[in-house]
């Protein structure tokens, strides 16, 4: 029988941003070489359970899966991924299709259940939830048989203070957010996309972005600038009372190669 009082650490990654081409990446930076240094970094930590919050792959490349699949498995923790704006859900859901690292919407930790919602709209960059993935979140929430719920989706349900992101983000966070008051269970919503750290509080739910393992995005800006800030992670503590403890951790060093200067943005 599974240890209710134990803490669940819980890892998030998001926008890893691979290509089938290990060589490259994005704005000067090789995002293979990084992605593999954020998950060392993170494999310091003790682990339960990892999730990757979407763009994990930049050119829809089935190779790309293949790397992603490469450095998670060393991880060798139940691994969950959604998709971002970026990735091609077929190929994504073939590589992953049975084992440790999957696509599983849902997952039950102790007294927590981790939920993960696809807001991809094929084609575009903004995301949206549709009919199906709220009536999945829905479904997971009236299971009461779980006393905690927390959240995961890849865009950003609230503005994050950038003129020229916000418009990309989630154009349907009103639906989201009327689930979610009705069910005082869920203790915070995570998000990727944005690559920049970002935390509110919203009638007691816990809003959270993380920065991206490749490059980051300068907060509270009008136009496109990448921040000169290293890669990182989320770690979160899930306490069995439903207390929830979380913070960024960083690489040491910004990645090598970063073209400070870039303008244009490919998110
Ligand atoms: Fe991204
Ligand atoms: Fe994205």
């Amino acid at each position: 029988m599974a240890n209710q009082d134990k803490v669940i650490e819980l890892v998030q990654l998001t926008d890893p941003h691979l290509y089938a081409d290990k060589s490259t990446g994005l704005y000067g930076v090789n995002s293979y070489n990084c992605f593999e240094a954020v998950v060392a970094e993170a494999n310091m930590q003790s682990i339960d359970l990892a999730l990757v919050t979407g763009d994990l792959v930049h050119d829809e490349s089935e190779q790309g899966y293949k790397h992603l699949r490469l450095c998670l498995q060393r991880l060798n923790v139940p691994t969950h991924l959604i998709p971002g704006n970026h990735d091609d859900l077929t190929l994504m859901r073939s590589e992953f299709k049975h084992g440790m690292i999957s696509c599983d919407k849902r997952v039950v930790v102790g007294n927590w259940q981790v939920i993960l919602l696809n807001s991809q709209l094929p084609g575009q960059v903004p995301g949206h939830l549709n009919e199906k993935e709220l009536l999945w979140l829905e479904q997971c929430l009236s299971n009461k048989s779980v006393p905690y719920s927390i959240v995961f989706l890849h865009h950003n349900p609230v503005p994050v203070g950038c003129k020229w992101l916000d418009p990309l983000g989630l154009d349907n966070a009103d639906k989201l957010f009327e689930l979610i008051a009705a069910n005082s269970e869920v203790k915070a919503l995570v998000w990727g996309h944005v690559h920049q750290e970002f935390v509110e509080q919203r009638a007691g739910v816990q809003l959270l972005s993380t920065p991206s393992t490749c490059i980051q995005f300068k907060p509270r800006v009008d136009d496109f600038e990448l921040d000169l800030l290293p890669a990182g992670y989320r770690w979160f503590r899930l306490h069995a009372d439903g207390n929830l403890e979380s913070g960024i951790k960083r690489l040491a060093s910004l990645p090598e190669g970063l073209d400070a200067d870039a303008s244009g943005y490919g998110i």
